[in-house]
This record gives C-alpha cells, sequence and structure tokens, in this order.
C-alpha cells in the first residue's frame, strides 16, 4: 500500500521463526525462497532463526540439505546458500510431541540471546492446526517476553460453522492482532493497486458507483487441472478453492468505501462492510461445472473424473460462477459476478468494470450505429495492467462508432513484480496486518457462499479448453 514501506525497507526483530511443513511442497517452493530472498536484499543479516518443523525424523544436517538442494533448484549459488542454511536452520521432528521444540525455541534464544520474539508458520493440511497449536500451547511456546505471531494458510475452515470453530480455537492461545491469515492474492502488487487506483484517482472514483456501473465481473481463469491435489480438490471445489478467498477479496478491495487511514483495520473494517452488506447467494445464483476431456496449449488433457483420486460419482465442481448483490447505497442493483474454472483456455485473473450505455443513443441510425459502453479491464496476472475501451468516429463520411483502448502495463513502467510470499513474510515479520484476512472476513465469506456448498447436483459439462459450460458467461477476458 502506498503508506506502507518496500518490503525491502523494514526492519525485522530478531526471531525465532518456526515453520512447521517444512519438509512439504509449500515451504520448499514458496516459503523458503522468499525467506531467502528478503534476507539477501538486505545483505543476510542475521535476524532469522529458522526452526523447520515437520513429523519426519530429519537432523539437523538432512534438513539443511533439503533446502539448500530447493534453494539450488531456484537458481542461487550453493556455497553461500550452504553458509547461510549452516548458520541459520536447524530441524525439530514433532513425531513424539512439542517438548523438544520448546527446549530448541529456549535454546536458541538464550544462545543468541533473542528478546522471545516468535513466529509460528502453519504450512500444513487445516486437519490439524487444532493439535499444532494445542501443541505450541500445552509447552508453553505461545507466552514469551516478545511478540507471537501465528501464520495460518487457506483454508480457513471449510464452511462457516468449522470457520467459527477455528477462530475461536485460535482465539484460545493468540489475540487476533497476533493472527495472520494468508490470502496470497492479498500481497499481488495488481490486487495491493486497487486501493491506489480508487482512491488516488478522481476520474474513476467519482463514477465507481451504481450510477454510473453497470456490473462487474471478476475472473480466475487457469489453464491448470489438479496438480496431483485431488485429495484436497475433491473436498473443496473451486467454490471453496478460490471464491470464498481469492475472489471474495478482490470483490471487497472493489466495491468498499474509502478507508479512513491506510492502516490495517481501517481497510479490514470497510472490507467486512462490504461483506455484510451481501445476503448469502441464491442457489439461482449459482453455475457450476466439471471440465471433461479435451485439448489445452495443443495437447490432450483428461477430463475431471478420469483424473487420479477422483470418485466415480464426484459432484464436485471445477468452476463456478456466481452472481452477488451488495446491497448497499453505492451498489445496490449492479450484479457481481464472480466466476473460476479450472482447465481453461488461458491463465488470466481480471475484473471487468462495465459502464452503462448512455441514456440516449444519438447515433444509431437504422439499428446500425451502436454506441459500446464504456469498460475498465483490470488485469491483475499476468500481463498486470489496464485496458480502458472508449468509443471514437471513425474518420470519413458518416457516423461510425469504432472501440479504442487507453492502456497500461506495469511491465512497461516498472519491470518483474515482487512476488506474494516475499511481500507477506515481510509484512508479517514487520507487524503489519494490512494483507492478511481478518477473522470476521473470513466468516463473513463462508456465510455468504454456504448456500453454493456441497450442492448434491452433478455439475454442467464443458471441454477442458473452452470458457466453461454452456448458460455461464462465457465471455473470454480481455487478453
Ligand atoms: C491456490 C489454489 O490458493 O491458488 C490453487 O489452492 C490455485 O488451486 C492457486 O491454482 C492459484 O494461484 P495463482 O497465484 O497461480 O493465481
Amino acid at each position: 500500500m502506498t503508506a506502507r514501506p518496500a518490503a525491502e525497507t523494514v526492519g525485522f526483530d530478531p526471531h525465532v521463526f518456526v515453520m512447521f511443513g517444512a519438509t512439504g511442497d509449500l515451504a520448499r517452493r514458496r516459503l523458503i525462497p522468499a525467506i531467502y530472498r528478503l534476507l539477501e536484499s538486505r545483505g543476510f543479516e542475521d535476524r532469522i532463526h529458522l526452526v523447520g518443523v515437520a513429523t519426519s525424523r530429519l537432523d539437523d544436517t538432512a534438513y539443511r540439505s533439503l533446502v539448500t538442494e530447493s534453494l539450488v533448484e531456484a537458481g542461487w549459488e550453493e556455497e553461500a546458500v550452504a553458509r547461510w542454511c549452516f548458520r541459520s536452520i536447524s530441524f525439530v521432528s514433532v513425531a513424539d510431541g512439542f517438548g523438544d521444540l520448546s527446549r530448541k525455541v529456549s535454546e536458541l534464544e538464550h544462545q543468541y540471546d533473542l528478546p522471545g520474539n516468535r513466529a509460528f508458520y502453519l504450512a500444513i493440511p487445516p486437519g490439524v492446526f487444532v493439535d499444532t497449536i494445542e501443541g505450541l500451547a500445552s509447552e508453553g511456546l505461545t507466552k514469551s517476553e516478545g511478540w507471537m505471531r501465528l501464520v495460518v494458510e487457506k483454508p480457513f475452515g471449510t464452511d462457516l460453522r468449522s470457520a467459527k470453530k477455528l477462530n475461536e480455537m485460535m482465539y484460545r492461545h493468540f489475540t487476533e492482532d497476533q493472527i495472520f491469515r494468508i490470502d496470497h492474492y492479498l500481497a499481488k502488487e495488481t490486487v495491493q493497486n486497487l486501493l491506489a487506483f480508487r482512491f488516488a484517482n478522481m476520474l474513476f472514483e467519482s463514477s465507481w458507483n451504481r450510477n454510473q456501473i453497470d456490473s462487474v465481473e471478476i475472473t480466475v481463469a487457469e489453464t491448470l487441472g489438479l496438480e496431483g491435489r485431488s485429495r484436497y480438490f475433491e473436498k473443496a471445489g473451486v467454490v471453496r478453492d478460490m471464491i470464498q478467498n481469492h475472489l471474495m477479496q478482490v470483490l471487497t478491495l472493489v466495491a468498499m468505501e474509502p478507508p479512513v487511514r491506510l492502516e490495517a483495520n481501517a481497510i479490514r473494517d470497510e472490507k467486512v462492510k462490504v461483506l455484510k452488506a451481501i445476503y448469502p447467494v441464491t442457489r439461482a445464483a449459482v453455475t457450476r461445472g466439471r471440465y471433461t476431456a479435451g485439448e489445452i496449449d495443443g495437447e490432450r488433457v483428461p477430463g475431471y473424473l478420469e483424473e487420479d483420486g477422483v470418485a466415480p460419482d464426484s459432484t464436485t465442481e471445477t468452476y463456478a460462477s456466481i452472481r452477488i448483490d451488495v446491497d448497499n447505497w453505492r451498489w445496490r442493483g449492479v450484479p457481481f459476478v464472480l466466476r473460476a474454472g479450472k482447465r481453461l483456455p488461458a491463465r488470466i485473473t481480471q475484473i471487468a468494470v462495465r459502464y452503462k450505455e448512455p441514456p440516449v443513443s444519438l447515433f444509431e441510425v437504422d439499428g446500425t450505429c451502436r454506441v459500446h459502453a464504456n469498460v475498465l479491464f483490470i488485469t491483475l496476472q499476468p500481463n498486470e495492467g489496464f485496458h480502458l475501451t472508449f468509443d471514437v468516429k471513425r474518420p470519413g463520411e458518416g457516423m461510425e462508432l469504432v472501440t479504442q483502448d487507453l492502456e497500461f502495463h506495469y511491465a512497461d513502467a516498472f519491470g518483474p513484480l515482487p512476488g506474494a510470499y516475499e511481500t507477506l513474510i515481510a509484512d508479517l515479520l514487520a507487524g503489519d496486518q494490512t494483507l492478511f484476512v481478518r477473522g470476521d472476513e473470513a466468516e463473513e465469506a463462508w456465510r455468504i457462499l454456504e448456500p453454493a456448498l456441497d450442492l448434491p447436483t452433478q455439475p454442467l459439462e464443458y471441454p477442458a479448453g473452452t470458457w466453461g459450460p454452456e448458460g455461464s458467461i462465457r465471455r473470454p477476458p480481455r487478453p
């Protein structure tokens, strides 16, 4: 956000960073590289004492080799990486409980004279959150003189009831200002830029309402299928996996009122107000789809039901579009359509803000000259940027209108954008919760989507490589 300092300049207090799920994919592919990149950008001031935690029985040396391997694979130089691992990383197995972890944390705090700052990052399946948090508390790890931060990855529960239970359980040992719920979409530069775009530019903000806007579509299209995650995805489906979190978060940033300050709780208060203005969706507002075999980028791909680990009678959706009405002064009557799908023809995340047509069409002659309403396309990834369409008169005789674009792309102005996890970890270590989801936000999003969960009917089919089932909005996003 504009008032926040850049990630590279935020100072870290010396602390112990306990990473659960340390041998898993998320830790190795995203978290450790992000931490390493952050430290690299600060010249390796050694302030992070990383303790990898898992149930496997590794020792420090074996774990350091694993980390070195991941970082070398990601393109770093082996010697420097191995030096860092030796200095800053240790490993503890929790196969036999949390006693060893507690001893390790105390030992590090004593050895390096640390003030007791502790971050616990749960890069583990939600099914083991409760035992992990209880385990930490039972060994007194959640009490110390320094700051305490708990990081949880989505999904935050699987429905409203479980989200509430999870929050209540976390509040037994942590306060809300110690809990950092990750939604990596919030850390994408272009998602953060929605606030700058809206509240630093009078031009758009003054038309950002039901008087001028006809509809808003938020699309997250992916070419990927299951990527070996059928066990998780079969239970989740795209509504839980994408819409409840990533798309609802983008919706709140598009629809919120200006916050009183650019500060975590002021922003999150406004986001929650948007969610509170939305009734639970009706079944009629939901279109669900499931991909059948098809072609993506010239390659044949199997249908969802043929994927490994998918039940033959599965009713899980791989595509959903949901109409949402934000029932407040600014938005009443303006449909927000959220749609997300796997195995669509292109990977693109885009918001399309469609303006109304002029009240009188001056240019229509015999039904041939149509005005095209303005559309603002905000592409969140890839090729991040904006297109604003507007009509001009084609030169020559008569009055023919053609649509042209004003456009801006981040890469042209700023080069490559930083990774989401780097931003999130820097903010976590600085104690800035702006880009993290508050407990009430997660609960409100579940409340709204509950009627769209676990529908017993079979989803409509769409061939992989097409824009979703017939009957849904099949308008492709703007490239
Ligand atoms: C994750 C979902 O949260 O987001 C995945 O679990 C999805 O299913 C991913 O593929 C998409 O993230 P991104 O950053 O690639 O758009």
